[in-house]
C-alpha cells in the first residue's frame, strides 16, 4: 500500500511566520502535492496535522480551510486527517472535519494492514483542545485503554498516525506527556511497524523496540516536503 503523506503546512494569508514558516505559500504546496500523489500512483493520502494556522478572523480560517477542502477533494485521492494543535486552535473537529468534507480517522483496515490515527489534541488534565485554547507544549492521549484493546484485536500489522511527537528522541516539549505509556503499549503489543508524527518541524527517524518513527519535515518550511510510503 502507497501512501501520500504531508504535515505542517501551516496555510494562512501570513507571507511568512516565525521567520521560517512560509504560511501562504502552502496552498500552492498541498496542490502540487496531490499532482505528485496522483503520479505516484498512491493509495491514500495522509495529513499529520497543522493543515491551517490562524487569523484575525474565524471567517478567514474557514475560508482558507474551504480552499484547501476544494484541493483535497478534486481528484480520486482518499485523504485522511488527523488534527494538529493550530486546528484545534482555530475549529471544533466537528467543524474541521465538515469544512474539509471527510469524516474524523480512527482505525482503517485494508491489505491484512490496520491504520490507526490517533487524535492527542488534548491537555495533560484529559481535556480536548478548543478553539481558542490549545497548548504546542501540553499534549496527550487519553484513551490508552481503549489503544491497548484495539491493538490486542489487530491481527496483521499495525501503523499510528499522530501529529504530535512520541519518540523518546525528540524533545519532551513536542512529545505526549504519556508517551513513554503508549510507547510501551505499542511495543509490548508487537504489532506495530511504524509511527508517523508531523509536529516537530524539523523532522526526524529513529527506531525503538523494532518499531520505526518518523517524524515528517514541516511543509511550510521546505519546498520539497511530500512524501511517499510504502507500507
Ligand atoms: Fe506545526
Amino acid at each position: 500500500m502507497k501512501l501520500g503523506i504531508f504535515t505542517d503546512a501551516h496555510y494562512s494569508s501570513q507571507e511568512v511566520t516565525c521567520s521560517k514558516r512560509y504560511n501562504s505559500r502552502s496552498l500552492e504546496k498541498i496542490r502540487n502535492a496531490y499532482r505528485f500523489f496522483e503520479q505516484e500512483g498512491c493509495d491514500l493520502v495522509v495529513c499529520l496535522g497543522d493543515l491551517i494556522d490562524k487569523e484575525d478572523s474565524h471567517q478567514k480560517e474557514t475560508d482558507n480551510l474551504g480552499e484547501v477542502a476544494k484541493i483535497i477533494n478534486s481528484g480520486s485521492l482518499k485523504t485522511v486527517c488527523v488534527m494538529g494543535n493550530h486546528d484545534a486552535f482555530a475549529f471544533t473537529a466537528e467543524e474541521f472535519y465538515n469544512i474539509l468534507g471527510i469524516s474524523a480517522p480512527e482505525v482503517i483496515e485494508t491489505e491484512g494492514k490496520t491504520l490507526i490515527f490517533i487524535d492527542a489534541c488534548y491537555f495533560k488534565n484529559g481535556e480536548h483542545y478548543a478553539p481558542g485554547d490549545s497548548d504546542w507544549t501540553d499534549t496527550f492521549y487519553p484513551h490508552t485503554d481503549r489503544l491497548k484493546v484495539l491493538l490486542e484485536k489487530v491481527t496483521g500489522d499495525a501503523f499510528i498516525f499522530i501529529h504530535q511527537n512520541i519518540d523518546p528522541d525528540v524533545n519532551s516539549d513536542h512529545r505526549l506527556f504519556n508517551s513513554d505509556e503508549i510507547n510501551g503499549i505499542l511495543a509490548s503489543s508487537g504489532k506495530v511497524k511504524a509511527v508517523f508524527q508531523g509536529h516537530y518541524h524539523p523532522g526526524h527517524s529513529s527506531s525503538h523496540n523494532g518499531i520505526r518513527y518518523a517524524t515528517f519535515p514541516a511543509m511550510c518550511e521546505n519546498e520539497d516536503a511530500v512524501f511517499v510510503e510504502e507500507i
